[in-house]
């Protein structure tokens, strides 16, 4: 998954531009900046990239899903429905906004479980946050019905599925507004950055306005700006949006290895018995960024993790034993440890933490092994690195 593996001279053409006019903001200082605007430029790139009418780049993933959920209209009080496998910017994204995190399970595609969200919802459900993890899907159908019959959002976290598909479409582009991660470890990377796209126009406005301390980008003397509302500063630079820049150029060559990559290791896994894959919906198509399959039990799991350590196989985890990516070890959550106070309507949406078990989704995280598909791998490295996992399986097994 990670575009930082290939970084060269288009890269550093791009940040040589941007260091040439010395302009490392976005907005403004038009008269020096020799024709570059970077961030327009990766915007527009972006719309082709991901089918979307707009897009907003902002500084992060995480600020990203935010923006997109404070540009709906989701605020104090409003429950989100959110999966028990995601990162803990979900969580966080949601509560900066203080709104509540209600963590429903998920299947054996690793997304959210319909009926568990159908169960979730209440007259406070405001949106449905899907999280496409690990470079696949949840099964988009089922949830844009629910979205649909409730009449709320559903608000889709692609981060981890830059270049995955679903009906032809781009993930991130079917729910009412997606978001991406350009951090360091993502398919492609700005250093630090994100976007917010969505066909939605006022959306969109939102989104650029809220981004930038509520500022309209209305004519070009910016304190001249009006505030038509509150916002805050979620912007990215140029310097960023440079390396994304290059980067995004580049994505058809980073698919297309992260693809090649995957396939030879999950042949090769795939001529174990006891080894089964995650599901993708139909008229799904993975984006490859991870390979994920399931073993019979947490026990045979844990073996096996501890197996490729010893054989040198490394970036797979087992995300039951993780604290990045599963509810079962988000205690800073459960016990809400805040550096400030909660509002008691966050503190009390979230009681239900304390006690509440995800039978469901342990049956699933519990037996996956989820392994990052690099990029600089040669063909030959793949190889043995597939024949020392099929090893390490049958071994253990
Ligand atoms: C699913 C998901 N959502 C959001 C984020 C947050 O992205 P960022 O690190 O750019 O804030 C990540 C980052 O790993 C992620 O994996």
């Amino acid at each position: 998954m990670p575009g930082f593996e290939l970084f060269g001279d288009l890269e550093r053409k791009q940040v040589n531009d941007v260091l040439d006019n010395g302009v490392l903001m976005r907005y403004g200082f038009d008269g020096m900046r020799n024709g570059h605007w970077k961030a327009k430029e990766l915007e527009t790139e972006l719309q082709n990239t991901f089918q979307s009418k707009h897009v907003q780049l902002v500084s992060s993933g995480t600020a990203a899903v935010s923006v997109a959920l404070a540009s709906a209209g989701v605020g104090a009080g409003d429950e989100v429905i959110m999966p028990t496998f995601t990162f803990v910017a979900s969580f966080e994204a949601i509560m900066m906004l203080g709104a509540i995190p209600v963590l429903v399970d998920i299947d054996d595609t690793l997304g959210l479980n319909p009926e568990a969200v159908e169960q979730a919802i209440t007259p406070n459900t405001k949106a449905i946050m899907v999280v496409q993890m690990c470079g696949s899907m949840a099964n988009m159908d089922a949830l844009q019905t629910i979205a649909e019959k409730h009449n709320i959002l559903l608000v889709e976290d692609a981060c981890q599925a830059i270049g995955g598909t679903y009906n032809g479409k781009p993930l991130g582009s079917i729910g009412d507004l997606g978001c991406f991660s350009f951090d360091f470890v993502k398919t492609i990377t700005c250093g630090e950055g994100g976007a917010v796209i969505t066909n939605n126009k006022d959306y969109y406005l939102n989104a650029d306005h809220y981004s930038d301390h509520g500022h309209d980008h209305v004519g070009n003397d910016r304190g001249a700006e009006t505030h038509p509302f509150l916002g805050y500063n979620f912007r990215i630079s140029e310097l960023h949006a440079a390396v994304g820049l290059a980067q995004v150029k580049r994505l058809p060559e980073f698919l297309e290895l992260q693809k090649k990559n995957f396939n030879i290791l999950r042949d090769a896994l795939s001529q174990i018995p006891e080894v089964t894959f995650r599901t993708v919906p139909e008229g799904g198509v993975e984006s490859c960024a991870f390979l994920n399959f399931f073993l019979p039990d947490l026990e045979t799991t844990r073996k096996v993790i501890q197996a490729f350590k010893t054989e040198g196989v490394d970036v797979c985890w087992n995300y039951y034993d993780n604290n990045w990516h599963y509810i079962r070890e988000w205690n800073h959550l459960k016990d809400l440890k805040s550096l400030f106070p909660i509002s008691k309507e966050v503190k009390e949406g979230l009681s239900y933490l304390k006690t509440k078990t995800f039978p469901k989704s342990d049956h699933y995280i519990g037996r996956n092994i989820s392994c990052l598909i690099k990029l600089s791998w040669t063909e030959a490295e793949v190889k043995e690195r597939a024949s020392k996992m099929v090893k390490a399986i049958k071994e253990n097994i």
